[in-house]
């Protein structure tokens, strides 16, 4: 079974730099703690309103840290020209506005296949790994697999929700969403990723799909440099993702 990757999200780094106005704590010394901690990958979100991570961020990230970059980004011809200038490993495309948005809050490749069939082609004639963050339904798998893309990031977030709400059959439920999204796009050959609201408590399920590749985890990991240090945080994240993995290759094996 192929390795499962960690892409850390260090956009809340900017968030707490940005409250103050001033260069502290950098998100580029972050990704570089990120490195050392074990992470495959790095994960920043340019925002249209740049609320967060900042151009000379995206610059810096590329310039400064050897690990690949995964830009997320809007399909507006703004991002688009940036995501072509900077040329990261891997883009994607993520919903900003509500009308973009499905109900649970992935982008709605389903209804607006004509606009980002076109960003897809862009970018992945420009070498970048595109993938579009989605919902785990089947219309959007689908949707998302017409248009050319060779990756998608299936959204976690209403499962960690539904977890941390105690609904026990809530979260079963939507757990399940995201195992038969994952089964049922890499049938039709897309490379799954997922990502939105980990923590501790709810890789350990996810990670151990094994058709999943890549976790992208930002928010909690952030959270937790607060009380353990941002590497202590990745590496522990990093362990259980490891056993949640290494419990599944068993089961193959057995
Ligand atoms: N993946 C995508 C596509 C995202 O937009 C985000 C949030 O920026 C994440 C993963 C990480 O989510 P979180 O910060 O909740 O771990």
């Amino acid at each position: 079974m192929s390795r499962l990757r960690l892409g850390v999200n260090i956009d809340h780094v900017a968030t707490i730099r940005n409250a103050r106005g001033g260069r502290h704590p950098d998100p580029v010394r972050a990704a570089k703690a990120a490195l050392h901690a074990g992470a495959d990958g790095i994960t920043a979100h340019l925002r249209e309103d740049r609320r967060h991570i900042s151009d000379q961020d995206i610059e810096r990230l590329r310039r400064e840290i050897p690990l690949p970059l995964n830009l997320e980004m809007a399909a507006t011809p703004e991002m688009e020209e940036i995501a072509l200038r900077h040329r990261p490993h891997a883009a994607c495309v993520v919903p900003e506005k509500r009308e973009e948005r499905t109900t649970e809050g992935g982008i709605d490749a389903a209804g607006q296949h004509d606009r980002l069939k076109d960003v897809v082609r862009k970018l992945a004639d420009a070498n970048i790994r595109v993938s579009l963050f989605i919902e785990p339904e089947l219309r959007q798998i689908e949707a998302a697999s017409s248009m050319g893309a060779p990756v998608i990031e299936l959204h976690t977030g209403a499962y960690c929700e539904a977890a941390a709400s105690a609904d026990a059959y809530e979260r079963d439920s939507q757990f399940d969403r995201i195992r038969r999204g994952a089964e049922y796009g890499a049938s039709l050959g897309l490379e799954i990723h997922a990502g939105h609201g980990l923590g501790y408590e709810t890789v350990g399920p996810v990670a151990a799909l094994s058709e999943i590749r890549e976790l992208n985890i930002g928010h909690f990991l952030v959270g937790e440099a607060i009380f353990s240090g941002l590497e202590a945080a990745i590496r522990r994240m990093r362990a259980l993702m490891d056993e949640a993995r290494a419990n599944t290759e068993r089961r193959f094996t057995a």
